[in-house]
């Protein structure tokens, strides 16, 4: 069946469609409905349904013909290690540390954070947790203490699990300390024990009576089998932060059933995998392409996945390339920043290597630029797929799905709505634009499976953040500007809100803004995102300071302003630079102009500011541009 055909019946009809591919699964009790959309925008799938998350990924094929087939293949140059499990084996660690988790104290229903490096244990952890039914929320390593905290007060968990540290580059990034700090800091008692792998790299204190050795609990109470718990299909799988317009990050709440079956489908349709193939994904599991494609797609599908602890030019430029050909990986999954990074060097880094078993490079988590997608299509002689979607969707909105019908790939483009999303451009009112015309990307309702629940605990922001921006019309706001070219082809043209997107990691300003703000010497502060080469985009402070402070101490204050966001947030939001002006541009209702300032530095041209904001006053704008333009 062509894309069109299957994709107009995934949206005529839903139920048959959905339902077919779920019965690819397992499951303890058949579904009662396929869709509940009885309580728009809170669409339920498979409910009445029973299944388990980890059984399907793991159990299935470890009591099946797949027992003694790679599941998990771990490289780390990092370690200087690599490791590879079956599926019988990843099935006897996930339960042994499953046995270790109800031992303390988890029961279904409870929330565990994972603050791990890559490491297998990190995934155990999260298949240990969907076996036993708790919801793990895991954080990336390269989040610092208030990240942390603020993800520990939100989400209550009664244990962490987490190492002594990572490495970056072969230098240590303390974990466990940082979960010290972060519980201090953090506003509940939740948590009852913090479960610490520790890999020899730092000296860590254990806290008597919460901190628990890894390898002891798993020696002294690991067991060789838990029974998977019969999940209800609409009951959390896990939350998954990220950054939104203010200061809180939002805890995207995934389901269990329909998030097992739109990502087993996803591996044949969106990625054309299965059987014999290899999969890559690059990612972190603290972002939610690791959670996807790193863990439960691929382990879904029955096909080895790799996990990656490094970076992509470390020891050197050619790593990536030796390991596709040592493991014969067949599909990659990785971001744009990557390709960018690997393209500086020479392109004998991959020549060397024998790549032929890669049939394609899939690429996301921001855009694809022609001169990178060219790039990599040539060096590469694969073709380079862009695909489009969220930490919200948890898997493809728009993808060249390929294992559907191979279409004409457009460079830049991520070609057209995957299955079951029914995506549309749209003006301000959410009214259909011309093709051609720039407006805001929007899925109609129902969403497909595998796409949130709702934001922890706050059903309210759910709403206010993706539904209620247009006046009777329940449209999902992705945040992101399109634009569809004249075959239909969408293009994405950045975010439509203040969420920054640096190396394909999401950050919210507001996070950047409130650690900064902390600094004494700041009156008046501005976080935004500008054009990169390398990253995308970079974070840029602008501020004003207290009138009292010298011009002499303005690079102190910039290098402690820097090291506040690394200490506070991670290496990750570092400003790129940071600027001091005497004024900032702001609406007369006092929200500080993000766009004007970002026009003035990087020299764009400013249109017409008088339109820019209502309740603007252009003199007041004007005299701001004016001394912002000799000052930065
Ligand atoms: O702005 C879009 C951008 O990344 C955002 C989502 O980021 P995150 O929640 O981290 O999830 C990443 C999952 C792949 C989007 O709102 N984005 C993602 N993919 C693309 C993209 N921008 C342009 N092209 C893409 N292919």
């Amino acid at each position: 069946m062509s894309y069109q055909e299957t994709h107009r019946r995934s949206l005529e009809q839903p139920a048959e469609f959905w339902s077919g591919l779920a019965e690819e699964l397992h499951w303890y009790r058949r579904w009662d409905h396929v869709l509940d959309d009885s309580n728009a925008p809170f669409f339920r799938w498979f409910v009445g349904g029973e299944t388990n998350m980890c059984y399907n990924a793991v159990d299935r094929h470890a009591l099946g013909s797949k027992r003694g087939q790679a599941a998990l293949i771990w490289e780390s140059p990092e370690a200087e290690q690599s490791r590879t499990l079956t599926y019988h084996e990843l099935y006897r660690e996930v339960n042994k540390l499953a046995a270790v988790l109800k031992y303390n104290g988890v029961e279904r229903g409870d929330r565990v954070i994972i603050y791990m490096p890559m490491v297998p244990e990190a995934i155990f952890g999260m298949l240990a947790c969907a076996r036993i039914g708790a919801i793990h929320s895991v954080v990336f390593g390269g989040f610092s203490i208030s990240s942390l905290a603020s993800r520990i007060t939100d989400a209550e968990p009664t244990m962490i699990l987490t190492a002594d540290a990572g490495l970056r580059k072969g230098s240590p990034v303390q974990l466990k300390p940082i979960v010290d700090e972060a519980l201090d800091l953090a506003e509940t008692d939740s948590v009852k024990h913090v479960l610490v792998y520790n890999r020899d790299i730092i000296n860590c204190q254990m806290q008597e009576g919460r901190d628990l050795d890894w390898y002891e609990e798993i020696e002294q109470h690991g067991q060789q089998y838990v029974e998977p718990e019969r999940m209800k299909s609409t009951d959390p799988l896990y939350i998954l932060y990220t950054s939104g317009t203010t200061g809180k990050p939002k805890g995207v709440v995934r389901d269990t059933g329909g998030y097992m079956v739109a990502l087993h489908a996803s591996m044949s349709q969106v990625y054309n995998v299965g059987d014999g193939d290899v999969y890559w994904s690059t990612s972190d599991i603290g972002w939610v392409v690791g959670h996807s494609y790193i863990v439960y797609a691929p382990l879904l599908k029955g096909v080895p996945t790799v996990a990656y602890e490094g970076r992509p030019d470390h020891p050197d430029p050619g790593i990536w390339w030796r390991i596709i050909e040592k493991y014969g990986v067949t599909c990659v999954f990785t971001a744009p920043t990557a390709l960018r990074a690997l393209r500086k060097f020479p392109e004998h880094w991959m020549k060397n290597a024998d790549i032929s078993s890669m049939r394609r490079i899939f690429s996301a988590g921001e855009p694809l630029d022609a001169p990178t997608y060219e790039w990599a299509t040539e060096v590469l002689q694969v073709p380079v797929i862009d695909h489009y979607w969220q930490t919200e969707s948890g898997w493809s909105m728009l993808a060249n799905s390929v294992g559907i019908e191979d279409l004409p790939i457009k460079g830049g483009s991520p070609t057209f709505a995957a299955v079951g999303h029914h995506l549309e451009v749209v003006d301000i009112d959410g009214n259909p634009v011309p093709r051609g015309t720039k407006g805001l990307l929007v899925d109609y309702p129902p969403l497909p499976p595998g796409m949130l629940m709702t934001l922890w605990r706050d059903d309210e922001r759910y709403i206010k953040s993706y539904w209620s921006h247009f006046q009777d019309k329940l449209l999902y706001l992705t945040g992101d500007y399109a634009i569809q070219d004249e075959d239909g082809y969408f293009f994405m043209l950045g975010r439509a809100d203040e969420v920054l997107n640096v190396s394909g990691h999401r950050l919210g300003t507001r996070e950047i803004e409130e650690v900064i703000s902390a600094h004494p010497a700041a009156a008046e502060v501005s976080v935004i995102g500008v054009r990169d080469e390398i990253r995308g985009e970079a974070v840029l402070v602008v501020a004003v300071l207290k009138s009292h402070i010298s011009k002499a101490d303005e690079d102190n204050i910039a290098n402690e302003m820097r090291q506040l966001v690394r200490d506070r947030i991670g290496a990750i939001a570092t400003p790129h630079g940071v600027h001091f002006v005497s004024t900032l541009p702001k609406t007369r209702s006092g929200k500080i102009m993000r766009r004007v300032i970002r026009a003035v530095y990087q020299g764009d041209n400013l249109g017409d500011i008088s339109t820019i904001e209502d309740d603007a006053t252009v003199d007041m704008i004007r005299e701001a541009v004016d001394a912002m333009q000799r000052e930065l």
